[in-house]
């Protein structure tokens, strides 16, 4: 699939590392058989540290996806109802809350709105709530997609944790607030031995008080597997793409008493 690529590129880039080790046997130069089997060896950790990640094996990610035909939309949908909020009613809950623990994934890549995540932040930190972000090592589409959107973003480093680290605070949480992340928010990954996701460790929104998913659907991830966090009790959708619905929190949390 699409968001394996990654992990392809990697490989590829591990193999231009061992073609300049031969060449440098070849022209019998050092400095080639060296840089190649540095570029060689770091290509493929990478590539092994992303699989682990992912809780996939190697060959699964380089052949899974081989002979299969993909019918309808990617993945199956819960029938259980799921229960959404408006902007103003999250806001409010966000603008009373103490600790809200933001999960960003590849949906707020694509809308690019990390900025206006920042200016969430800004915004609840003058209100008092304290926000920080939960870094899954796979969320997005390469190793520290979220971390170089949220510093370009100027969120400050301390604000970001990682997964263990995260996981710790979530009970605590007032607020998971999801920004289009799935997969590595998705609790079948704990107990669904039929789920896709089956054993990646993920972030444990559902531990928080409340759960809110900022994305466009009920339709699943890049796994294509089921999402049973949307029908939870506890769980409200912020149906919308990322960059508006965060706008539209921004302009609310700044209204809220
Ligand atoms: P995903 O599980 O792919 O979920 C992303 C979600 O973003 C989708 O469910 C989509 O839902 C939503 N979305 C897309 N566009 C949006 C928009 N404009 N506004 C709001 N939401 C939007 O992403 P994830 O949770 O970050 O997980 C990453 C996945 O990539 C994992 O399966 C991981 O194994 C895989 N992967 C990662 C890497 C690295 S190194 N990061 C490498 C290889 C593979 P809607 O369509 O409903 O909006």
């Amino acid at each position: 699939g699409g968001a394996d690529m990654p992990v392809v590129i990697a490989i590829l880039n591990a193999y231009a590392g061992l073609a300049a080790v031969a060449m440098g046997f070849v022209l019998d130069n050092k400095l080639l058989i060296t840089a190649g089997a540095l570029d060689g060896s770091s290509g493929l950790i990478l590539s092994i540290i992303m699989c682990k990640a992912m809780n996939r094996s190697f060959a699964n990610v380089l052949f899974g996806a081989f002979g299969q035909v993909q019918t309808g939309p990617a993945g199956k949908v819960d029938a259980k109802p799921v229960k959404s909020a408006t902007n103003e009613e999250a806001a409010s809950i966000l603008a009373n809350s103490n600790l809200v623990v933001v999960i960003p994934g590849y949906g707020m890549a694509v809308a690019q709105a990390q900025h206006k995540v920042r200016e969430l932040h800004d915004v609840l930190a003058k209100k008092g709530v304290r926000m920080v972000f939960a870094i899954h090592p796979v969320a997005g589409r390469m190793p520290g997609h979220m971390n170089v959107l949220l510093a370009e973003a100027d969120v400050p480093y301390d604000k970001l944790l990682e997964m263990e680290e995260a996981n710790s605070e979530l009970p605590e949480a007032d607020v998971a607030l999801v920004i289009g992340a799935n997969d590595v928010t998705n609790p079948a990954a704990r107990h669904d031995t039929n789920s896709p996701v089956y054993g990646m460790p993920i972030i444990d929104v559902d531990k928080a008080h409340v759960v809110m998913v900022i994305k466009r659907s009920i339709f699943p991830g890049n796994a294509a597997a089921t999402t049973e966090l949307y029908t939870m009790d506890k769980t409200l959708m912020l149906f919308g793409d990322a960059k508006a619905v965060v706008t539209e929190l921004v302009k609310e949390v700044g209204a809220a008493e």
